[in-house]
C-alpha cells in the first residue's frame, strides 16, 4: 500500500496568505496541516509517499524533505498546473504502479487517524472506497448518494442543488482499477479533472466503490474559519510544557505550551494556548484556543481565538478575536490625530474594524 498526498492546487479561499504561501503548511496548534495527515500515513504502516505539488512545491519540499523525520520515503510529483484531483491520480500512475493506495488531500484534518481504515480495506472485495461525513452546507463539497442498503447512488462534485448532507471526505483508497477511471473521463465545467467523476465511472462500470460514514471530527481547512475550528481542535488535548521562561508578575490558568526561548512578562495566559520558540509576550492578555509562532513580539495586546503566524507582532491593540494573522504582519495602533485607521493590505484581504 502507498500513499498520494495531494499539496498543490490553488488556496484561493484563504487569499491574501496563500497568495505566496502553501495552504498545505499553515500552521495548526503551531504545526502545518500536511505534517498531521502524514503522520496518520505513517501511523497506519504506510511507508512511500507521493506528494504532488505545485507552485508553492519549493516550499512543501523545504518543510518535508525525503520525510525520513516522519518515518516516510517521499517521492514528489510536479504538478504543472492544478488540473484536478484525478489528474494527480493520473501523473502519479509510475509512482503508483500496481499497488493499492490511500489518496489523502494535504488540506484536510481528520481526527482519529487511518489505521483502521486502511486495515479494513478489502481489495479482493470492491476498487474503491470513499468516506462520508453530514455537513450542514454539502454545497461546497462533493456529495454521495446512498441507496437504501447503504450502496452508492450518485456523485455529485459541488452541487447546487445536493441529494444529501453527506460529503466526500478527503481521504479515498484505491485499487489500481481507478488508472483505467481517471484516464477515460474529461473535465468538468470548472475545468478540472473530479475524482468525484473517476469514482462514479468506477459505478458505472460495474466496479463495487464502498462508502463508509465517519463521524468523528474532520474538516477542509480551506477556510479561516475551519482553521480556526482545527487549531481548537488540536488545542484541546494539548498538555502543559513550559520550556520557555515566565517571570512573576504573570498569571497562567489552564493548559499552555511554551516552546524554548520564549518569554512571557506580566501578562494573563487563559489556555488552551501554544506559544512558538522566541516569542515575547509582554503585559498581555492571551485568551483560550490561540497559537503563536515563533519569533512573534505581543506587546500591550489582547488576542483570544487566534492564530499568528511566525515573525509576526501585534503591540497596542485589544482585543483581536478570531482572526488569522500571516508571517511576518505587524499590528499597531496609528501613532497620532486624527483618529483614523491606517492600512496596508494586500490583495484580497480582510479587515473587521469596530468603531
Ligand atoms: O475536502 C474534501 C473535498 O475535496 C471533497 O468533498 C471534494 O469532492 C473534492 O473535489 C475536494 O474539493 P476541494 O475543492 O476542496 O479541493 P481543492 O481544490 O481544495 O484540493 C484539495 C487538495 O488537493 C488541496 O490540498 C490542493 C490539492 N490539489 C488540488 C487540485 C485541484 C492538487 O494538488 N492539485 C490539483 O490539481
Amino acid at each position: 500500500m502507498k500513499a498520494l498526498v495531494l499539496a498543490g492546487g490553488r488556496g484561493t479561499r484563504l487569499r491574501p496568505l496563500t497568495n505566496t504561501s502553501a495552504k498545505q503548511l499553515f500552521p495548526v496548534a503551531n504545526k502545518p496541516v500536511l505534517f498531521y495527515g502524514l503522520e496518520a500515513i505513517r501511523d497506519a504502516g504506510i511507508v512511500e509517499v507521493g506528494i504532488v505539488v505545485g507552485d508553492t512545491g519549493a516550499e512543501v519540499r523545504a518543510a518535508v524533505g525525503d520525510g525520513s523525520r516522519f518515518g516516510l520515503r517521499v517521492t514528489y510529483l510536479p504538478q504543472e498546473a492544478p488540473l484536478g484531483l484525478a489528474h494527480c491520480v493520473l501523473i502519479a500512475r509510475e509512482f503508483l504502479g500496481d499497488d493499492d493506495f490511500v489518496m489523502y488531500l494535504g488540506d484536510n484534518f481528520l481526527v482519529g487517524g487511518i489505521q483502521e481504515l486502511v486495515a479494513a480495506f478489502d481489495p479482493a472485495a470492491y476498487s474503491a472506497q470513499i468516506l462520508l461525513t453530514p455537513v450542514d452546507d454539502p454545497r461546497s463539497y462533493g456529495v454521495a448518494e446512498l441507496g437504501r442498503s447503504g450502496q452508492i447512488v450518485g456523485l455529485a462534485e459541488k452541487p447546487d442543488d445536493p441529494a444529501s448532507d453527506l460529503a466526500i471526505v478527503g481521504v479515498y483508497m484505491f485499487t489500481p482499477a481507478v488508472h483505467e477511471a481517471v484516464r477515460a473521463i474529461s473535465p468538468s465545467a470548472r475545468g478540472e479533472l473530479e475524482i468525484t467523476d473517476a469514482v462514479q465511472w468506477l459505478i458505472n462500470h460495474g466496479h463495487h466503490v464502498h462508502s463508509h460514514l465517519i463521524t468523528g471530527y474532520w474538516k477542509d481547512t480551506g477556510r479561516v474559519r475551519d482553521m480556526l475550528e482545527c487549531n481548537r481542535i488540536v488545542l484541546e488535548s494539548i498538555e502543559t510544557r513550559l520550556a520557555g521562561t515566565v517571570d512573576d508578575r504573570t498569571e497562567i490558568v489552564g493548559r499552555v505550551v511554551l516552546e524554548a526561548g520564549a518569554v512571557v512578562e506580566n501578562s494573563v495566559i487563559r489556555g488552551p494556548v501554544v506559544i512558538g520558540p522566541d516569542t515575547k509576550i509582554i503585559g498581555s492578555y492571551l485568551g483560550p484556543f490561540t497559537s503563536i509562532g515563533a519569533g512573534c513580539t505581543l506587546e500591550d495586546a489582547e488576542i483570544e481565538y487566534s492564530i499568528v503566524m511566525n515573525s509576526s507582532a501585534v503591540r497596542g491593540v485589544a482585543r483581536i478575536e478570531a482572526s488569522l494573522i500571516g508571517k511576518g504582519v505587524e499590528v499597531v495602533p496609528a501613532r497620532r490625530a486624527p483618529n483614523t485607521h491606517q492600512l496596508v493590505l494586500g490583495d484580497h484581504s480582510t479587515v473587521r474594524l469596530r468603531g
